[in-house]
Protein backbone atom coordinates (compact mmCIF):
# COMPACT_ATOMS: atom_id res chain seq x y z
CA UNK A 1 0.00 0.00 0.00
CA UNK A 2 1.07 3.61 -0.79
CA UNK A 3 2.34 5.65 1.95
CA UNK A 4 0.56 7.63 3.94
CA UNK A 5 0.38 11.66 3.96
CA UNK A 6 -1.84 13.10 6.49
CA UNK A 7 -2.03 16.87 6.06
CA UNK A 8 -4.83 19.15 8.05
CA UNK A 9 -5.82 23.01 7.73
CA UNK A 10 -7.20 24.61 10.84
CA UNK A 11 -11.25 23.97 11.55
CA UNK A 12 -12.42 27.71 10.88
CA UNK A 13 -14.97 29.50 13.11
CA UNK A 14 -18.12 30.05 11.04
CA UNK A 15 -19.37 33.00 12.92
CA UNK A 16 -18.88 34.37 9.31
CA UNK A 17 -18.30 33.60 5.78
CA UNK A 18 -14.38 32.83 4.82
CA UNK A 19 -11.59 35.33 3.93
CA UNK A 20 -8.56 35.69 2.12
CA UNK A 21 -6.46 34.95 5.16
CA UNK A 22 -8.78 31.54 5.64
CA UNK A 23 -8.03 30.87 1.76
CA UNK A 24 -4.38 31.44 2.46
CA UNK A 25 -4.38 28.25 4.36
CA UNK A 26 -6.28 26.29 2.09
CA UNK A 27 -4.69 26.93 -1.05
CA UNK A 28 -1.15 26.16 0.64
CA UNK A 29 -2.21 23.11 2.26
CA UNK A 30 -3.99 22.16 -1.13
CA UNK A 31 -0.89 22.80 -3.05
CA UNK A 32 1.46 20.55 -0.78
CA UNK A 33 -1.67 17.99 -0.47
CA UNK A 34 -1.33 17.84 -4.56
CA UNK A 35 2.19 17.49 -4.89
CA UNK A 36 2.08 14.78 -2.23
CA UNK A 37 -0.79 12.77 -4.55
CA UNK A 38 1.46 13.26 -7.33
CA UNK A 39 4.67 12.56 -5.83
CA UNK A 40 2.33 8.47 -5.24
CA UNK A 41 1.29 9.56 -1.57
CA UNK A 42 -1.68 8.06 -0.33
CA UNK A 43 -2.99 11.01 0.65
CA UNK A 44 -5.89 12.35 3.25
CA UNK A 45 -6.20 16.03 3.08
CA UNK A 46 -8.73 17.04 6.06
CA UNK A 47 -10.51 21.09 6.57
CA UNK A 48 -13.53 21.60 8.35
CA UNK A 49 -15.09 23.87 10.55
CA UNK A 50 -15.00 24.53 14.51
CA UNK A 51 -18.69 24.87 15.41
CA UNK A 52 -19.04 25.54 19.12
CA UNK A 53 -18.33 27.81 21.82
CA UNK A 54 -19.42 31.49 22.80
CA UNK A 55 -18.09 33.33 20.14
CA UNK A 56 -20.48 31.35 17.24
CA UNK A 57 -22.91 30.99 20.12
CA UNK A 58 -22.86 35.23 20.14
CA UNK A 59 -23.05 35.29 16.33
CA UNK A 60 -26.34 32.86 16.12
CA UNK A 61 -27.49 35.12 18.72
CA UNK A 62 -26.71 38.19 16.71
CA UNK A 63 -28.50 36.84 14.07
CA UNK A 64 -31.57 35.69 16.21
CA UNK A 65 -31.02 31.80 15.41
CA UNK A 66 -30.10 28.70 17.16
CA UNK A 67 -26.32 27.95 16.93
CA UNK A 68 -27.06 24.82 15.01
CA UNK A 69 -29.25 26.67 12.40
CA UNK A 70 -26.96 29.55 11.95
CA UNK A 71 -24.01 26.55 11.54
CA UNK A 72 -26.00 24.55 8.85
CA UNK A 73 -26.80 28.23 6.86
CA UNK A 74 -23.41 29.77 6.97
CA UNK A 75 -21.27 26.14 6.44
CA UNK A 76 -22.56 25.78 2.50
CA UNK A 77 -20.60 29.05 2.50
CA UNK A 78 -17.37 27.65 3.20
CA UNK A 79 -17.54 24.99 0.99
CA UNK A 80 -18.17 26.91 -1.96
CA UNK A 81 -15.19 29.41 -0.86
CA UNK A 82 -13.14 25.86 -0.89
CA UNK A 83 -15.01 24.93 -4.48
CA UNK A 84 -14.42 28.35 -5.84
CA UNK A 85 -10.34 28.14 -5.21
CA UNK A 86 -10.71 24.22 -6.59
CA UNK A 87 -9.59 22.79 -2.90
CA UNK A 88 -9.22 19.15 -3.14
CA UNK A 89 -9.90 17.92 0.06
CA UNK A 90 -10.79 14.19 1.02
CA UNK A 91 -12.81 15.22 4.05
CA UNK A 92 -14.17 18.60 5.58
CA UNK A 93 -15.19 17.67 9.39
CA UNK A 94 -17.77 19.83 11.21
CA UNK A 95 -17.40 19.22 15.11
CA UNK A 96 -21.65 19.19 15.16
CA UNK A 97 -21.38 15.57 13.88
CA UNK A 98 -21.32 12.93 15.82
CA UNK A 99 -18.70 11.68 14.42
CA UNK A 100 -17.00 14.07 16.07
CA UNK A 101 -18.79 14.99 19.13
CA UNK A 102 -19.26 10.82 20.51
CA UNK A 103 -15.04 10.43 20.61
CA UNK A 104 -14.42 13.93 21.95
CA UNK A 105 -16.43 12.57 24.59
CA UNK A 106 -14.77 9.30 24.87
CA UNK A 107 -11.61 11.02 24.69
CA UNK A 108 -11.86 13.79 27.50
CA UNK A 109 -13.86 10.76 29.69
CA UNK A 110 -10.70 8.87 29.31
CA UNK A 111 -8.73 11.75 30.61
CA UNK A 112 -10.56 12.12 33.50
CA UNK A 113 -10.30 8.52 34.06
CA UNK A 114 -6.70 8.69 34.27
CA UNK A 115 -6.38 11.36 36.72
CA UNK A 116 -5.73 14.09 34.10
CA UNK A 117 -8.42 16.60 34.67
CA UNK A 118 -9.48 17.92 37.96
CA UNK A 119 -12.00 20.54 39.62
CA UNK A 120 -10.78 24.13 40.32
CA UNK A 121 -11.82 27.61 39.48
CA UNK A 122 -10.98 29.61 36.91
CA UNK A 123 -10.45 33.62 37.40
CA UNK A 124 -9.33 35.81 34.53
CA UNK A 125 -9.73 37.78 31.32
CA UNK A 126 -11.01 35.82 28.14
CA UNK A 127 -11.11 36.93 24.37
CA UNK A 128 -14.35 35.43 23.09
CA UNK A 129 -12.47 36.40 19.91
CA UNK A 130 -9.86 34.03 20.31
CA UNK A 131 -11.69 31.72 22.32
CA UNK A 132 -8.80 32.07 24.38
CA UNK A 133 -7.91 32.82 27.90
CA UNK A 134 -5.63 35.48 28.55
CA UNK A 135 -2.99 37.45 31.08
CA UNK A 136 -2.67 41.04 31.56
CA UNK A 137 0.49 41.36 29.46
CA UNK A 138 -0.69 39.63 26.33
CA UNK A 139 -2.98 42.40 25.83
CA UNK A 140 -2.68 46.27 24.50
CA UNK A 141 -4.73 49.25 26.24
CA UNK A 142 -6.78 46.73 27.72
CA UNK A 143 -7.88 44.84 24.44
CA UNK A 144 -6.89 41.84 22.13
CA UNK A 145 -4.20 42.89 19.62
CA UNK A 146 -6.28 40.26 17.37
CA UNK A 147 -9.60 41.26 18.49
CA UNK A 148 -9.27 45.18 19.22
CA UNK A 149 -12.75 46.03 18.75
CA UNK A 150 -13.95 43.23 21.28
CA UNK A 151 -14.30 43.99 24.82
CA UNK A 152 -12.28 41.23 26.83
CA UNK A 153 -14.45 39.70 29.67
CA UNK A 154 -13.35 38.91 33.26
CA UNK A 155 -14.67 35.31 33.58
CA UNK A 156 -14.83 33.88 36.92
CA UNK A 157 -16.27 30.55 36.67
CA UNK A 158 -16.16 26.50 38.04
CA UNK A 159 -13.82 24.56 35.35
CA UNK A 160 -12.44 21.37 34.93
CA UNK A 161 -8.66 21.92 34.38
CA UNK A 162 -6.41 19.48 32.36
CA UNK A 163 -3.64 19.14 34.04
CA UNK A 164 -0.81 20.91 31.32
CA UNK A 165 1.78 21.78 33.62
CA UNK A 166 3.09 18.72 34.17
CA UNK A 167 3.85 18.03 30.37
CA UNK A 168 6.66 21.31 30.25
CA UNK A 169 9.80 19.30 30.31
CA UNK A 170 8.53 16.18 28.07
CA UNK A 171 7.25 18.96 25.57
CA UNK A 172 10.53 20.34 25.68
CA UNK A 173 12.50 17.23 24.71
CA UNK A 174 9.83 16.89 22.33
CA UNK A 175 10.73 20.22 20.50
CA UNK A 176 14.30 19.98 20.97
CA UNK A 177 14.47 16.44 19.51
CA UNK A 178 14.63 15.69 15.65
CA UNK A 179 12.12 13.51 15.59
CA UNK A 180 9.16 15.59 15.48
CA UNK A 181 8.98 19.08 14.14
CA UNK A 182 7.81 23.05 14.87
CA UNK A 183 8.72 24.70 11.28
CA UNK A 184 9.55 27.31 10.65
CA UNK A 185 12.70 27.38 13.17
CA UNK A 186 11.62 31.03 14.18
CA UNK A 187 8.35 29.04 15.60
CA UNK A 188 10.24 26.74 17.10
CA UNK A 189 11.77 28.26 18.96
CA UNK A 190 9.18 30.47 19.97
CA UNK A 191 7.52 27.74 21.75
CA UNK A 192 10.29 26.20 23.15
CA UNK A 193 11.07 29.91 24.93
CA UNK A 194 7.67 30.14 26.45
CA UNK A 195 7.56 26.70 27.57
CA UNK A 196 10.96 26.98 29.52
CA UNK A 197 8.98 29.64 31.33
CA UNK A 198 6.71 27.30 32.72
CA UNK A 199 2.89 26.48 31.71
CA UNK A 200 0.28 26.54 34.31
CA UNK A 201 -2.95 24.09 34.16
CA UNK A 202 -5.69 24.58 31.42
CA UNK A 203 -9.17 25.07 32.10
CA UNK A 204 -10.80 22.63 29.76
CA UNK A 205 -14.33 23.65 30.33
CA UNK A 206 -16.93 26.44 30.00
CA UNK A 207 -19.93 26.53 32.48
CA UNK A 208 -21.70 29.63 31.96
CA UNK A 209 -22.93 29.32 28.61
CA UNK A 210 -24.37 25.69 26.82
CA UNK A 211 -23.39 25.62 23.06
CA UNK A 212 -20.86 22.74 23.14
CA UNK A 213 -19.79 19.00 23.93
CA UNK A 214 -20.98 18.25 27.68
CA UNK A 215 -18.25 16.91 30.10
CA UNK A 216 -19.43 13.37 29.92
CA UNK A 217 -19.49 13.14 33.83
CA UNK A 218 -20.89 16.55 34.67
CA UNK A 219 -23.22 17.66 32.16
CA UNK A 220 -23.30 21.66 33.32
CA UNK A 221 -19.90 22.07 32.11
CA UNK A 222 -19.18 21.75 27.96
CA UNK A 223 -15.89 21.13 26.82
CA UNK A 224 -13.78 24.00 26.13
CA UNK A 225 -13.97 24.89 22.39
CA UNK A 226 -10.74 24.30 21.49
CA UNK A 227 -9.97 20.88 23.34
CA UNK A 228 -13.18 20.09 21.21
CA UNK A 229 -11.80 21.39 18.04
CA UNK A 230 -7.88 19.89 18.07
CA UNK A 231 -9.53 16.71 18.49
CA UNK A 232 -11.35 17.31 15.31
CA UNK A 233 -7.87 15.95 13.78
CA UNK A 234 -8.09 12.61 15.63
CA UNK A 235 -12.26 12.29 15.05
CA UNK A 236 -12.02 12.73 11.50
CA UNK A 237 -9.09 10.24 11.31
CA UNK A 238 -10.94 7.14 12.91
CA UNK A 239 -9.90 7.99 16.82
CA UNK A 240 -12.35 5.60 18.96
CA UNK A 241 -14.50 5.00 15.58
CA UNK A 242 -12.19 3.39 13.14
CA UNK A 243 -9.27 1.96 14.61
CA UNK A 244 -7.71 0.38 11.10
CA UNK A 245 -7.90 3.61 9.84
CA UNK A 246 -6.86 5.46 12.43
CA UNK A 247 -3.29 3.50 12.48
CA UNK A 248 -2.73 3.70 8.98
CA UNK A 249 -2.99 7.73 8.80
CA UNK A 250 -2.00 8.67 12.51
CA UNK A 251 0.34 10.60 13.44
CA UNK A 252 -0.41 13.35 11.26
CA UNK A 253 2.29 14.30 9.17
CA UNK A 254 1.43 18.12 8.97
CA UNK A 255 -0.90 20.15 10.99
CA UNK A 256 -0.89 23.50 8.45
CA UNK A 257 -1.92 26.47 10.55
CA UNK A 258 -1.20 30.62 11.14
CA UNK A 259 1.18 31.62 13.74
CA UNK A 260 -1.77 32.56 15.53
CA UNK A 261 -2.83 28.72 16.88
CA UNK A 262 0.65 28.05 17.22
CA UNK A 263 0.07 27.55 20.93
CA UNK A 264 -2.66 25.42 21.15
CA UNK A 265 -1.29 23.19 18.22
CA UNK A 266 2.73 22.55 19.47
CA UNK A 267 1.43 22.47 23.38
CA UNK A 268 -1.88 21.99 24.58
CA UNK A 269 -2.10 19.66 21.73
CA UNK A 270 0.75 17.07 22.04
CA UNK A 271 0.42 17.35 25.96
CA UNK A 272 -3.39 16.33 25.21
CA UNK A 273 -1.97 13.12 23.52
CA UNK A 274 0.93 12.42 25.43
CA UNK A 275 -1.82 12.13 28.39
CA UNK A 276 -3.45 8.94 26.47
CA UNK A 277 -0.42 7.69 24.67
CA UNK A 278 -0.94 9.04 21.44
CA UNK A 279 1.65 9.60 19.16
CA UNK A 280 1.74 13.25 18.67
CA UNK A 281 1.99 15.01 15.20
CA UNK A 282 5.08 14.87 13.26
CA UNK A 283 5.01 18.16 12.08
CA UNK A 284 3.47 21.79 13.03
CA UNK A 285 4.01 23.96 10.63
CA UNK A 286 2.65 27.99 11.44
CA UNK A 287 3.06 30.20 8.15
CA UNK A 288 2.51 34.01 8.73
CA UNK A 289 0.02 36.04 8.24
CA UNK A 290 -1.42 37.65 5.62
CA UNK A 291 -1.51 41.04 5.91
CA UNK A 292 -3.65 44.16 3.85
CA UNK A 293 -2.52 47.74 4.35
CA UNK A 294 -0.26 46.42 7.58
CA UNK A 295 -2.73 44.47 9.60
CA UNK A 296 -3.74 40.97 9.97
CA UNK A 297 -6.85 40.67 7.58
CA UNK A 298 -9.79 39.60 9.77
CA UNK A 299 -13.60 40.45 9.64
CA UNK A 300 -13.36 42.63 12.64
CA UNK A 301 -11.12 44.94 11.29
CA UNK A 302 -12.94 45.10 8.47
CA UNK A 303 -10.55 44.61 5.91
CA UNK A 304 -12.41 41.04 4.75
CA UNK A 305 -12.58 40.35 1.27
CA UNK A 306 -13.87 37.17 0.18
CA UNK A 307 -11.78 34.99 -1.93
CA UNK A 308 -14.00 35.04 -4.73
CA UNK A 309 -14.27 38.73 -4.92
CA UNK A 310 -10.44 37.60 -6.29
CA UNK A 311 -11.40 35.06 -8.28
CA UNK A 312 -14.10 36.75 -10.60
CA UNK A 313 -10.96 38.48 -11.99
CA UNK A 314 -8.21 36.53 -11.68
CA UNK A 315 -9.57 32.97 -11.53
CA UNK A 316 -8.91 30.41 -9.16
CA UNK A 317 -5.62 29.75 -10.67
CA UNK A 318 -4.72 33.28 -10.50
CA UNK A 319 -5.37 33.74 -6.92
CA UNK A 320 -4.01 30.61 -6.26
CA UNK A 321 -0.94 31.38 -7.87
CA UNK A 322 -0.35 34.81 -6.49
CA UNK A 323 -0.69 33.92 -2.63
CA UNK A 324 1.49 30.92 -2.79
CA UNK A 325 4.60 32.82 -5.11
CA UNK A 326 4.06 36.27 -3.43
CA UNK A 327 3.91 35.34 0.06
CA UNK A 328 7.51 34.14 1.50
CA UNK A 329 6.04 31.08 2.83
CA UNK A 330 6.65 31.29 6.25
CA UNK A 331 6.32 35.02 6.67
CA UNK A 332 3.63 37.79 7.07
CA UNK A 333 2.85 39.12 3.31
CA UNK A 334 0.94 41.73 2.00
CA UNK A 335 -2.05 41.85 -0.52
CA UNK A 336 -2.20 44.64 -3.02
CA UNK A 337 -4.56 44.28 -5.74
CA UNK A 338 -1.59 46.01 -7.92
CA UNK A 339 0.80 43.53 -6.84
CA UNK A 340 -1.56 40.69 -7.67
CA UNK A 341 -2.10 42.55 -11.29
CA UNK A 342 1.27 42.30 -12.31
CA UNK A 343 2.61 38.80 -10.49
CA UNK A 344 -0.13 37.77 -12.70
CA UNK A 345 0.94 39.60 -15.93
CA UNK A 346 4.65 38.50 -15.66
CA UNK A 347 4.54 34.72 -14.61
CA UNK A 348 1.13 33.77 -15.80
CA UNK A 349 -0.04 35.90 -18.59
CA UNK A 350 3.35 36.56 -19.65
CA UNK A 351 6.07 33.45 -18.83
CA UNK A 352 3.74 30.55 -18.99
CA UNK A 353 0.80 31.70 -21.54
CA UNK A 354 2.94 32.93 -23.85
CA UNK A 355 4.86 30.19 -24.16
CA UNK A 356 1.95 27.75 -24.32
CA UNK A 357 0.01 29.97 -27.35
CA UNK A 358 3.50 30.10 -28.76
CA UNK A 359 4.11 26.68 -28.85
CA UNK A 360 0.55 25.68 -29.28
CA UNK A 361 0.40 28.31 -32.34
CA UNK A 362 3.57 26.81 -34.10
CA UNK A 363 2.56 22.68 -33.77
CA UNK A 364 -0.22 24.33 -35.66
CA UNK A 365 0.92 25.90 -38.36
CA UNK A 366 4.09 24.26 -39.32
CA UNK A 367 3.22 20.46 -38.18
CA UNK A 368 -0.83 20.53 -38.79
CA UNK A 369 -1.29 20.28 -35.22
CA UNK A 370 0.70 16.83 -35.22
CA UNK A 371 3.05 15.59 -32.38
CA UNK A 372 5.72 14.20 -34.06
CA UNK A 373 7.93 11.25 -32.98
CA UNK A 374 9.96 11.31 -30.39
CA UNK A 375 13.14 12.75 -30.49
CA UNK A 376 16.03 9.97 -30.75
CA UNK A 377 19.30 10.43 -28.25
CA UNK A 378 21.22 11.10 -31.28
CA UNK A 379 19.02 13.71 -32.63
CA UNK A 380 19.33 16.41 -29.64
CA UNK A 381 21.95 19.05 -29.63
CA UNK A 382 23.33 20.67 -26.62
CA UNK A 383 20.39 23.67 -26.53
CA UNK A 384 18.15 20.63 -26.37
CA UNK A 385 20.49 19.03 -23.73
CA UNK A 386 20.36 21.80 -21.36
CA UNK A 387 16.33 22.23 -22.01
CA UNK A 388 16.08 18.71 -20.78
CA UNK A 389 18.64 19.13 -17.85
CA UNK A 390 16.68 22.60 -16.70
CA UNK A 391 13.56 20.62 -15.96
CA UNK A 392 15.81 17.85 -14.28
CA UNK A 393 16.84 20.64 -12.15
CA UNK A 394 13.35 22.51 -11.47
CA UNK A 395 11.85 19.22 -10.66
CA UNK A 396 14.63 18.33 -8.20
CA UNK A 397 14.12 21.87 -6.77
CA UNK A 398 10.57 21.64 -6.32
CA UNK A 399 10.82 18.29 -4.31
CA UNK A 400 13.84 19.88 -2.28
CA UNK A 401 11.57 22.80 -1.29
CA UNK A 402 8.39 20.93 -0.50
CA UNK A 403 10.71 18.86 1.90
CA UNK A 404 11.04 22.02 3.72
CA UNK A 405 7.24 22.48 2.78
CA UNK A 406 7.47 25.96 0.93
CA UNK A 407 5.51 26.55 -2.10
CA UNK A 408 7.06 29.79 -2.48
CA UNK A 409 10.17 28.19 -3.19
CA UNK A 410 9.25 25.22 -4.81
CA UNK A 411 7.35 27.89 -7.80
CA UNK A 412 10.40 29.56 -7.87
CA UNK A 413 11.83 25.89 -9.13
CA UNK A 414 9.34 25.43 -11.42
CA UNK A 415 9.53 28.99 -12.98
CA UNK A 416 13.36 28.13 -13.67
CA UNK A 417 12.09 25.71 -16.44
CA UNK A 418 8.84 28.03 -17.81
CA UNK A 419 11.52 30.70 -18.39
CA UNK A 420 14.15 28.45 -19.70
CA UNK A 421 11.42 27.09 -21.62
CA UNK A 422 10.79 30.37 -22.80
CA UNK A 423 14.55 31.46 -23.88
CA UNK A 424 14.55 27.77 -25.47
CA UNK A 425 12.31 29.23 -27.96
CA UNK A 426 14.53 32.41 -28.97
CA UNK A 427 17.78 30.01 -29.05
CA UNK A 428 16.05 27.89 -31.59
CA UNK A 429 13.93 30.04 -33.78
CA UNK A 430 11.31 27.52 -35.28
CA UNK A 431 10.32 30.16 -37.47
CA UNK A 432 13.57 30.44 -39.20
CA UNK A 433 13.65 26.31 -38.93
CA UNK A 434 10.02 26.42 -41.27
CA UNK A 435 12.09 28.30 -43.81
CA UNK A 436 14.14 25.74 -44.85
CA UNK A 437 12.71 22.22 -45.94
CA UNK A 438 16.34 20.32 -45.39
CA UNK A 439 15.53 21.69 -41.56
CA UNK A 440 12.17 20.05 -41.40
CA UNK A 441 13.36 17.16 -39.05
CA UNK A 442 14.98 19.59 -36.62
CA UNK A 443 11.47 21.35 -36.86
CA UNK A 444 10.01 18.47 -35.49
CA UNK A 445 12.72 17.78 -32.61
CA UNK A 446 12.54 21.56 -31.58
CA UNK A 447 8.54 21.81 -31.97
CA UNK A 448 8.38 17.98 -29.76
CA UNK A 449 10.82 19.22 -26.92
CA UNK A 450 8.66 22.66 -26.36
CA UNK A 451 5.24 20.21 -26.35
CA UNK A 452 6.97 18.13 -24.72
CA UNK A 453 8.38 21.14 -22.07
CA UNK A 454 4.52 22.46 -21.63
CA UNK A 455 3.18 18.82 -20.80
CA UNK A 456 5.91 18.92 -17.85
CA UNK A 457 5.23 22.10 -16.93
CA UNK A 458 1.85 21.52 -16.69
CA UNK A 459 2.70 18.39 -14.58
CA UNK A 460 4.83 20.51 -12.01
CA UNK A 461 2.06 23.20 -12.20
CA UNK A 462 -0.88 21.18 -11.22
CA UNK A 463 -0.32 21.61 -7.75
CA UNK A 464 -0.59 25.49 -7.96
CA UNK A 465 -2.53 25.95 -11.27
CA UNK A 466 -4.78 22.58 -11.84
CA UNK A 467 -7.41 24.21 -14.20
CA UNK A 468 -4.68 25.56 -16.52
CA UNK A 469 -2.66 22.98 -16.02
CA UNK A 470 -5.50 20.77 -17.12
CA UNK A 471 -6.59 22.36 -20.04
CA UNK A 472 -2.93 22.57 -21.72
CA UNK A 473 -2.96 18.65 -21.20
CA UNK A 474 -5.97 18.71 -23.22
CA UNK A 475 -4.42 21.40 -25.93
CA UNK A 476 -1.59 18.73 -26.66
CA UNK A 477 -3.57 15.81 -27.09
CA UNK A 478 -3.07 14.22 -23.70
CA UNK A 479 -5.91 12.01 -22.59
CA UNK A 480 -5.17 11.56 -18.97
CA UNK A 481 -6.32 13.21 -16.02
CA UNK A 482 -3.88 15.40 -14.04
CA UNK A 483 -5.59 14.51 -10.65
CA UNK A 484 -4.54 10.68 -11.37
CA UNK A 485 -0.74 11.52 -12.81
CA UNK A 486 2.34 10.35 -10.83
CA UNK A 487 5.95 12.31 -11.07
CA UNK A 488 7.27 8.44 -11.40
CA UNK A 489 5.68 7.87 -14.58
CA UNK A 490 4.30 10.93 -16.24
CA UNK A 491 7.39 13.32 -15.03
CA UNK A 492 9.90 11.24 -17.06
CA UNK A 493 11.01 13.37 -20.21
CA UNK A 494 9.79 12.18 -23.42
CA UNK A 495 6.11 10.94 -22.55
CA UNK A 496 4.04 12.96 -25.19
CA UNK A 497 2.99 10.30 -27.56
CA UNK A 498 3.56 11.22 -31.28
CA UNK A 499 0.64 11.95 -33.25
CA UNK A 500 -1.17 13.19 -30.24
CA UNK A 501 -3.35 16.01 -32.22
CA UNK A 502 -2.70 19.92 -30.33
CA UNK A 503 -5.18 22.72 -30.24
CA UNK A 504 -4.34 26.15 -30.43
CA UNK A 505 -7.06 27.53 -27.69
CA UNK A 506 -7.86 30.85 -26.35
CA UNK A 507 -4.96 32.48 -24.02
CA UNK A 508 -4.71 30.68 -20.94
CA UNK A 509 -4.25 34.09 -18.71
CA UNK A 510 -5.75 36.63 -20.78
CA UNK A 511 -3.76 39.71 -19.77
CA UNK A 512 -4.93 41.82 -17.64
CA UNK A 513 -4.94 45.64 -17.54
CA UNK A 514 -2.34 47.44 -14.97
CA UNK A 515 -5.21 49.42 -13.55
CA UNK A 516 -8.05 46.93 -14.26
CA UNK A 517 -10.53 47.42 -11.15
N1 LIG B 1 -11.18 27.63 15.06
C1 LIG B 1 -9.83 27.99 15.31
C2 LIG B 1 -8.90 26.90 14.84
C3 LIG B 1 -9.11 25.57 15.43
S1 LIG B 1 -8.03 24.39 14.78
C4 LIG B 1 -8.18 23.08 15.75
C5 LIG B 1 -9.51 29.28 14.59
N2 LIG B 1 -10.28 29.57 13.55
S2 LIG B 1 -10.14 30.87 12.64
O1 LIG B 1 -11.31 30.89 11.81
O2 LIG B 1 -9.88 32.01 13.42
O3 LIG B 1 -8.98 30.56 11.64
C6 LIG B 1 -7.66 30.69 12.03
C7 LIG B 1 -6.77 30.33 10.87
O4 LIG B 1 -7.18 30.99 9.68
C8 LIG B 1 -5.35 30.81 11.07
O5 LIG B 1 -4.60 29.96 11.87
C9 LIG B 1 -4.86 30.81 9.65
O6 LIG B 1 -4.66 29.50 9.23
C10 LIG B 1 -6.06 31.40 8.93
N3 LIG B 1 -6.02 32.86 8.92
C11 LIG B 1 -6.95 33.71 9.43
N4 LIG B 1 -6.56 34.98 9.18
C12 LIG B 1 -5.40 34.97 8.52
C13 LIG B 1 -4.57 35.95 7.97
N5 LIG B 1 -4.85 37.22 8.02
N6 LIG B 1 -3.45 35.53 7.34
C14 LIG B 1 -3.13 34.22 7.22
N7 LIG B 1 -3.89 33.28 7.72
C15 LIG B 1 -5.03 33.61 8.39
O7 LIG B 1 -8.56 29.91 14.96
Amino acid sequence: MANSFYITTPIYYINDVPHLGHGYTEVAADFIARFKRLQGFDVTFLTGTDEHGQKIAQAAEAKGVKPKEWADEIVPRWHEAWKALDISYDDFIRTTEARHEKPVQTFVQELYDRGEIYLGSYEGLYCVGCEAFKSPDELIDGKCPLHPTREIEHVKEENYFFRLSKYAERLIDLWESDERSVMPEVRRNEVLGKVRQGLDDLSMSRISFEWGIPIPWDSKHVIYVWIDALLNYITAAGYASDEARFNRIWPVDVHLIGKDILWFHSVIWPAMLMALDVPVPKTVYAHGFLLVGGAKMSKSSLTGISPQDLTETFGSDGYRYYFLREVSFGQDGTFSWESMVARYNSDLANDYGNLASRVLNMAGRYLGGAVPRTPADDELDEADRRLIDAYDQAFTGMEAALDGLSPTEALKAAWTFVRKANSYVEEVAPWALAKDESQHRRLEVVLYNLAESLRLIALLTFPATPRASQELWRRLGIDGELDRAAFATDGVWGGLPAGSKTTKGDALFPRLDDDQK
